[in-house]
């Protein structure tokens, strides 16, 4: 179980939900492991947890110079990052006529913004070590196709895909892989906030979008934070070594590619 030994790994959106089991997992398979997040006290809680093996990291992934300061003080502590997971994301919907510029900014900022400009950081250091390194980014199961009333999160998540494809291609040179994730429905805190748009949206009571969308995955419940994570510590590691520019869809068998 140290398939990520004397790795240094990066993991944003790490305080809580699926980057949180990402954190453990890493660290469990002998990472040492950055936890980024806007949630400053719940990245030193996630960190404090784990001993030696983690620290927190305050970081906004919209935010060029907090990017900056966040991959500098991993780099400075542990000497460079080898992998990077662009797991920090937001979900929001509304039908195209409640879209404001305020919503599409957001989305796009953290989602895929996010996604690009701390790639754009780490693998300045990445490149300079000349070790190569493994990427994993986080798209989803609405990246695969539309949905009523998620222009946004769904044009994120999509976007994300094909960031993964120009990214691999233009790292290969260095032996930095760059995959992603698709996952389906996953219990986390973010399916609060899910639940409760499409109870607003769908006029559904609280609570049962979330139960349809369970009982609808073929493998017959909502995912695990764990059983998003077990897939990424594949990615990064070297059991993955011929694998890049991918997609993985890790959602009990909702889509099919
Ligand atoms: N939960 C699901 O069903 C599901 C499905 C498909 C894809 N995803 C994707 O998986 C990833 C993790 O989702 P989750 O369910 O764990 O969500 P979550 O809301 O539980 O956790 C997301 C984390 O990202 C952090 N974050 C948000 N904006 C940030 C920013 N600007 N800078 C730094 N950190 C920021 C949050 O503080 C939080 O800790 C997201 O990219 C999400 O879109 C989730």
């Amino acid at each position: 179980m140290t398939r990520l030994a004397g790795k240094n790994a990066l993991v944003t959106g790490g305080a809580r939900g699926i980057g949180r089991a990402i954190v453990e997992a890493f660290v469990r398979e002998g990472a040492k492991v950055a936890v980024a997040d806007l949630l400053a006290d719940q990245a030193e809680e996630t960190a404090a947890a784990l001993g030696d093996a983690a620290m927190a990291v305050e970081m906004n992934v919209t935010d060029a110079a907090s990017i900056a300061s966040g991959v500098a003080a991993v780099e400075a502590k542990w000497g460079g990052i080898d992998i990077l997971v662009n797991n920090a994301g937001v979900f929001d919907m509304a039908p195209i006529a409640e879209i404001t510029p305020e919503m599409y900014r957001r989305q796009f900022d953290v989602n895929v913004g996010g996604t690009i400009f701390v790639t754009q950081k780490v693998v300045e250091g990445m490149k300079t070590r000349g070790k190569g390194g493994a990427i994993i980014n986080f798209s989803s199961q609405a990246g695969r196709r539309g949905e009523p009333n998620i222009i946004l999160y769904c044009s994120t998540k999509a976007a994300v895909i094909s960031i993964t494809q120009s990214m691999a291609l233009e790292f290969a040179k260095d032996k930095i892989r760059v995959n992603a994730i698709a996952p389906g429905v996953i219990d986390t805190p973010m399916w609060d906030v899910v639940d409760g748009l499409f109870a607003k949206y769908d006029h559904l009571p609280k609570g049962e979008k979330k139960k349809q969308v369970g009982l609808a995955v073929p493998l017959g419940h909502m995912g695990s934070p764990d059983e998003i994570a077990d897939p990424v510590v594949f990615l990064a590691s070297d059991d993955a070594r011929y694998v890049t520019a991918q997609t993985l869809n890790v959602d009990g068998g909702n889509w099919m590619s």
